[in-house]
Order: C-alpha cells, then sequence, then structure tokens
C-alpha cells in the first residue's frame, strides 16, 4: 500500500510538476494575529510553489447553530480577509464549499466506508459535544468525514492545518487507505503540513494560552482589522513579567511572543532583538511591537475594506472558484461513482 501511496503521488507530481495543496478555512468571523502569522502567511508563500486550493467551509460551520444573516457574511469576510491578505485568487483556487455539490455527494459515500467507532473517538467531536450539551447533532459527529471527502476531492498531497486537526488528517487517511484497499487507487493520501509549535502565537493576557479569536477578553488577542490606536493599546498592556530588560528567558511567556511576534514583522532574531533593546524598558519595547505590527496590518485592512464595498467583485472570485474546483472534484467522484458499482448515464 504504502509502495503504490508513494507510486501514485509522484506520478501525479510528474504530470503536473506541482503536488496539490488543500486547506480549508471555517467562516467564523475575523482572524486574529496568531492566525496571521501561524497560517495565513505560510499559505501565502506556498501559493508561488504549489496547486493551492483554498475553500471557505460553510457546511462544516453549520455543524453549531448559526444565525443566517451573519454565516452568510462570514463567508464574504473570510474571503476578503484572504484576499486582503496576500492570498491571489489568480494564482489558488479560493471557493465556497457549499457551491461545489461534490463535498456533499462524497461525504455520503465515505461515510459508508467510515466506522462508528472510528468517530466516536474524535476529541474534537467529544470536546464539541461536551460543550454543545443542545445540540449534538449527526453532523457534528460526521464532520471528519466531510472533510475528508474535501481533501481527498481535490487528491490534496499536502494539508496546511493546526496542530488541533491532527487527527482529522489522520482519519482523512484511514479512510483514503481504505478504500483504495479495496477499490484499488483512487485517492491520493494526504499529508498533513503542520506548523511547529515555535510559530505558535500566544494570548497577550495570559501567554501561556494560545491567542484564540473566541477569548473572552478582547485584550487578550489582536484581530487582523484592528485600528492601529487598538493594536497599540493592547500591546501596551501586554501581560509580562516582573524583570525589565528584554531577553529570551524560562517563565517569561510574554516577552517570549512579544519577541517572536516583532521577529515574524522584521526578521530580526532572538539576538539582534536583546541587543537592540538592551537598555531600554519593556515599555518601549512593547511600543515598537505595537508599531511594527500596525504598519504591517494597516494595508490590510484598507485593502479589506475595499473587496468588502466590493460584493460583486467578491461574488465573481466565488463563481469562478467554484467552477474550477467543481471542474476537478467531478472528476475524482465520476471514478469512486464507477469503481463502487454506481450505474453512470453520459449526457
Ligand atoms: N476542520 C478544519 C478546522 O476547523 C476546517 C476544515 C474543513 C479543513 N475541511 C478542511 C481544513 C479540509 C483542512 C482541509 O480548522
Amino acid at each position: 500500500m504504502k509502495d503504490q501511496e508513494q507510486k501514485e503521488q509522484k506520478e501525479q507530481k510528474e504530470q503536473t510538476g506541482r503536488q496539490t495543496i488543500f486547506s480549508g478555512i471555517q467562516p467564523s468571523g475575523i482572524l486574529t494575529l496568531g492566525n496571521y502569522l501561524g497560517a495565513l502567511k505560510n499559505w501565502v508563500m506556498l501559493q508561488d510553489s504549489y496547486d493551492c486550493i483554498y475553500c471557505v467551509v460553510d457546511m462544516h460551520a453549520l455543524t453549531v447553530r448559526q444565525v443566517p444573516a451573519e454565516l452568510r457574511r462570514h463567508a464574504y469576510e473570510a474571503l476578503a480577509v484572504y484576499i486582503a491578505c496576500g492570498i491571489d485568487p489568480d494564482k489558488c483556487i479560493l471557493f465556497v464549499q457549499s457551491h461545489v455539490p461534490a463535498h456533499a455527494e462524497l461525504s455520503w459515500i465515505l461515510s459508508c466506508y467510515t466506522m462508528f467507532g472510528e468517530l466516536s473517538r474524535m476529541t474534537q467531536f467529544k470536546d464539541k459535544s461536551a460543550k454543545n450539551t443542545d445540540n449534538i447533532n449527526a453532523g457534528l459527529f460526521t464532520y471528519p468525514v466531510l472533510m475528508a471527502a474535501d481533501i481527498l476531492l481535490y487528491q490534496a498531497n499536502l494539508v496546511p492545518v493546526g496542530d488541533d486537526q491532527r487527527q482529522h488528517i489522520e482519519i482523512t487517511r484511514d479512510i483514503a487507505e481504505r478504500f483504495n484497499g479495496i477499490y484499488g487507487p483512487t485517492f491520493t493520501v494526504p499529508e498533513g503540513y503542520i506548523p511547529t509549535t515555535g510559530m505558535r502565537i500566544m494570548s497577550l493576557t495570559e501567554p501561556e494560552k494560545k491567542m484564540s479569536k473566541s477569548d473572552d477578553n478582547i485584550n487578550a488577542y489582536i484581530s487582523i482589522l484592528d485600528s492601529r490606536d487598538a493594536i497599540m493599546r493592547k500591546f501596551r498592556r501586554a501581560v509580562t513579567d516582573s524583570e525589565s530588560s528584554v531577553r529570551r528567558g524560562e517563565g517569561k511567556d510574554g516577552i517570549n511572543n512579544l519577541m517572536k511576534i516583532y521577529s515574524c514583522f522584521t526578521g530580526k532574531d532572538d539576538s539582534e532583538i536583546e541587543a537592540l533593546f538592551e537598555g531600554r524598558g519593556y515599555g518601549e519595547f512593547k511600543t515598537a511591537v505595537g508599531e511594527v505590527v500596525a504598519d504591517a496590518l494597516a494595508p490590510v485592512k484598507t485593502r479589506y475594506d475595499e473587496l468588502m464595498s466590493d460584493k460583486s467583485y467578491l461574488e465573481g472570485i466565488m463563481k469562478r472558484g467554484a467552477e474550477s474546483a467543481a471542474g476537478i472534484a467531478a472528476r475524482t467522484l465520476s471514478r469512486v461513482y464507477r469503481k463502487i458499482g454506481f450505474t453512470q448515464i453520459k449526457n
């Protein structure tokens, strides 16, 4: 199986010269600086060396109760944020999941090759059902199958995701291998592309916790669209330790985090930063971090505002993306239908 898998992936790579990357983004509100540094900047880089497909996964979002008007708005916002951050719709395929019916279609097929026991062991299902005790719906349970369908439809080689998605990539591989084992090579078995914990940006108020947009305290995170004033204020208030010299160290989570952020935007390493802020206090350093972040995010916000005021442009992107995605997805789905024994009528 391993050999076959490698052979297939090699063949695909030879045909197109490039590997395929697929990732999904939940349309659940504006992203944070953590998402930007941990994932988005990377995705922008990847689009030059891979065939990248990025999907706004509105069908996944439905597993928790949504306000319809908000869900709709969030899909536009997600698209606008990604483009504003540098994802180029001319270089990659950017589309909305519900616009390509093949996701739901393949998901049903794959659910017949996924075991109840496997899904019951998923930690995200256990966590989410513990949090939403009044809405433990079947979609929450079969969420990983839909995710597998997303990835397998496009024969993706690599799937850039956060560490929390590791188990979902694992089950996708298991489903693909199981299907390939029964019907012969059909799906590329994907690999996760997971950033090292070193790329993790921490909360500004509790730096031992990951920065999260669902934090109750808005001072804990920087939104990609925060104003310069808000950014400066949040960094000035960032929790640090009782020392005063800017130096990386054990138990100095706050300063370590600020140094990492500063380094991401300036390219300076720890010793350069330490030398630069030698003899200057935390206050000055925090202001400097706020400034580099605000400078970098200002053009993102400007571009975002432009895009959000041009709905028809965004709709054009959605349409174009959906058409390209549907073309690729249809090929995989038709192959699957043939292999499993569905009759197919030519039109
Ligand atoms: N489950 C992913 C998350 O919450 C989102 C997602 C859905 C996804 N389908 C995907 C990610 C396919 C990568 C590939 O982050």
